[in-house]
């Protein structure tokens, strides 16, 4: 299953200690790689998207986005050697025009380095709007028509490759199963509008640096005993 996270509320946990909102970013950082680790070694779990830097988060102070930057920066550095340990193959989807070139040049390492793994992909969105990258999409698309035999549904993913191309994904966009949103907040914020079309939405309240491992399989179970239906009717009532 694909999980999705929106991983908020970094900010407002600093504030309410007395702390710089950057000291919730770091605090942040720090439950990625746990709850990266944990859907590791979840069998159920083979995707994993974080939203960890959007493109209207460019609109912030420019100290803020410095050290959401550093902080990215240092976590793919960081990251690589036990993400290849762990099977976790690493990805990045949004614009990557706006990141410094060096950034940009540790993107690719991390992807090459990491593309073997097989039990997770960890897709990080920088830089990311799922409007922008639908628009993009359709734009690259002009000339470019699904077969005339497509039904929807193969409309729908013929466009999803389209779209994955357009945040420089690696792989097929997939549907998200799984979306988490932390930190209160009950809304999108521009994040997979596409892939989350029949996703199950679960918003909780605690901020990003208090959630774990343990909120983590809460909301997978909480994922299990939701019934899906994808705009049919449930086993029992169809027969
Ligand atoms: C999420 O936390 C991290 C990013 C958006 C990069 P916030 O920084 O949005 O924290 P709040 O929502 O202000 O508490
Ligand atoms: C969404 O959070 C972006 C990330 C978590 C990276 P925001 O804090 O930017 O969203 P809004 O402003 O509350 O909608
Ligand atoms: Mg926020």
């Amino acid at each position: 299953m694909h999980v999705a996270i929106i991983m908020d509320g970094n900010g407002r946990w600093a504030q309410k200690r007395g702390l710089e909102r950057s000291a919730g970013h770091r605090a942040g950082a720090r439950v990625v790689r746990r709850i990266v680790e944990a859907a590791a070694r979840d069998e159920r779990v083979d995707m994993l998207t974080l939203y960890a830097f959007s493109s209207d988060n460019w609109s912030r102070p420019s100290a803020e986005v410095e050290t959401l930057m550093r902080l990215f920066n240092r976590y793919l550095r960081s990251e690589v050697a036990r993400a290849v340990e762990n099977g976790v193959r690493i990805e990045i989807i949004g614009r990557r025009d706006r990141l410094g070139d060096s950034l940009v040049d540790l993107i690719e390492q991390t992807e090459n380095m990491t593309a073997a793994g097989q039990r997770l992909t960890l897709r990080l969105a920088v830089d990311y709007s799922a409007r922008d990258a639908i628009l993009r999409a359709a734009l690259a698309t002009a000339d470019d028509q699904p077969p005339e035999s497509a039904d929807r549904t193969q409309r729908a993913e013929w466009f999803a490759q389209r779209i994955a191309a357009a945040t420089n994904a690696v792989d097929d966009g997939s549907c998200v199963d799984l979306l988490i949103r932390t930190g209160g907040e009950k809304r999108l914020s521009d994040f997979l509008l596409w892939e989350c079309a029949y996703a199950e939405l679960l918003f909780v309240d605690e901020s990003w640096p208090d959630f774990d491992e343990q909120g983590f399989e809460a909301a997978l179970g909480e994922f299990q005993r939701r019934t899906r239906r994808f705009g049919g009717l449930p086993d029992a009532v169809s027969g």
